[in-house]
């Protein structure tokens, strides 16, 4: 029998991912309806109040046609809450005996637990799970985001949490991995044989990663404002997705092998430092626009006083290995941007003769474009030529081609990226997850960038909420000749 342990239950993202998630598993028959399910938070709920909370959270995925009624009424009976202060040692007893029954959690029951609290909890929970017996072989354990605000402050939560549990045990989720498009990008590369020859700096110019954003704080006040969007979105999602991109060919599909190459890409990522930074690098703040017709305010007046908190960062990266040489990879990321869309843009080279003579409009060179969000897809422009008669010359237009054929896949569900995630840590999968090494390669490199901003006194320049993010990272990537594809 397995049982999985809900740390910050009664949270924003237990409610819109981690409950929906659980509930879409059991719909699969792929969370057995053994399996107990133990919500805990501080919040002195009952397990009934916690199941209404649960229903609620439910109800508009059972509205959309995912599972019944009597499937959700099923799954929120596996469903029990235990009231909790972290730093109390004494209530992590109960939480076992709710996991397990009384007595030692036996060996043959794997236990899931899945984290997601403030930073400063995760020694006292760590200490408390081991403390009460929740931390034995057969425990895995998912950490979720944020795990420290530097490369000194994450190492202090994995010490932590190394001193109870082993590598193999530890889940830290970047939900970027349980992304649909993202898992597509592995099979693009490595499934096809058309790619890979391309895949070096001989075919590619240089590749955009965008995170655009129209949502501001949403709330999220204290922490946003004490971490900006270097540490919210590049350190994590937007490294792990140019590391991917970057990644050599994994010997295999199996974590060791794929962490492996990420870990190298990050390791061989140029440091941006103060002589760099104001040259690579363009931080943002949004300031009142309006975001899809509407008036929004700026950060500022969100946050009820003034602050030097980034919500918006373009930088120019390189990958300092033979396969990437001269071939910059841009990143930018914002908040209260114009539209939300996320998406990595391969961009190749010019061909390099066109024998169709300088008279010929049209020719462009190919693009690969990855978009993970609002719609999964990946396209590929080629050059074609447009269909008529032609004297002298033939004229030419990118058409697209669609990779993910979504109409061929159309009656597959759509799910949330925390399924694939959850269904993972319960089985103990760990080829999505974050190893140590690589969260502090992130780090190191996140950290040199702001080190690099501090000394150069950088300061986040405004930008008109709606807008794609201040003029100065346009030229950031327009100097070298290329532009974002907005
Ligand atoms: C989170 C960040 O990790 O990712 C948020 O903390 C951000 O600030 C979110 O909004 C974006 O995730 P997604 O899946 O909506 O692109």
């Amino acid at each position: 029998m397995t049982a999985v342990l809900l740390f910050g239950a009664t949270g924003d993202l237990s409610r819109r991912m981690l409950l929906p998630s659980l509930y879409g598993l059991a719909v699969d028959g792929l969370l057995p309806a053994t399996v107990r399910i133990v919500g805990t938070a501080r919040s002195s709920l009952d397990d009934a109040a916690f199941r209404a909370m649960a229903a609620e959270a439910l109800a508009p995925h059972v509205a959309a046609g995912l599972g019944d009624r009597s499937q959700a009424d099923a799954f929120l009976g596996q469903l029990s809450y235990v009231p909790l202060d972290a730093t109390d040692m004494s209530g992590y007893r109960r939480l076992a005996e709710a996991a397990c029954g009384t007595g030692d959690c036996p060996e043959d029951q794997s236990i899931s637990i899945f984290l997601s609290t403030a930073p400063s909890l995760f020694k006292p929970t760590i200490q408390g799970l081991a403390g009460a017996g929740l931390a034995g072989p057969n425990v895995r354990i998912g950490l979720e985001k944020p795990l420290g605000s530097d490369l000194a402050s994450s190492a202090e939560i994995n010490d932590a949490v190394a001193a109870a549990f082993t590598e193999s045990q530890i889940f830290r989720i970047d939900h970027y991995l349980g992304k649909e498009t993202v898992q597509n990008l592995l099979a693009l590369r490595f499934a096809n044989v058309l790619f890979e020859p391309l895949w070096r700096s001989d075919a590619i110019s240089h590749v955009q990663i965008t995170v655009a954003e129209t949502v501001g704080l949403e709330g999220r006040v204290d922490f946003y404002d004490g971490a900006g969007a270097l540490r919210d979105m590049v350190q994590n999602h937007m490294l792990q997705l140019l590391a991917l991109v970057a990644m050599e060919p994994p010997s295999h599909f199996t974590a060791t092998a794929v962490r492996d190459e990420k870990v190298k890409v990050l390791n061989s990522l140029r440091p941006i430092d103060s002589r760099s930074a104001a040259t690579h690098s363009v931080t943002g703040q949004y300031a009142a626009g309006a975001v899809g017709g509407q008036p929004v305010k700026g950060y500022a007046d969100e946050l009820g006083r003034a602050s030097g908190t980034e919500t918006f960062v373009a930088l120019k990266a390189h990958v300092d290995n033979w396969r990437w040489k001269g071939v910059p990879f841009y990143l930018r990321t914002g908040k209260r941007l114009a539209a939300r869309k996320s998406e990595i843009l391969i961009a190749f080279n010019d061909v390099p003769h066109s024998i169709f003579g300088d008279s010929v409009k049209g020719l462009q060179p190919n693009r690969l474009l990855i978009s993970l969000q609002p719609q999964e897809n990946i396209q590929l422009q080629l050059m074609s030529k447009v269909p008529g008669l032609s004297r002298g010359g033939i004229s030419l237009r990118p058409v697209e081609l669609d990779i993910a054929a979504k109409d061929a896949f159309a009656d597959t569900r759509r799910r949330i990226a925390y399924e694939q995630l959850l269904l993972n840590l319960i089985e103990g999968r760990q080829t999505l997850f974050v190893r140590r090494d690589e969260v502090e390669a992130q780090w190191a490199f996140i950290d040199g960038i702001r080190k690099g901003w501090a000394e150069n006194g950088q300061e986040p320049r405004p930008y008109t909420a709606g807008s794609w993010g201040p003029s100065a990272a346009i030229a950031l990537i327009e100097r070298d000749n290329a532009s974002w594809n907005d």
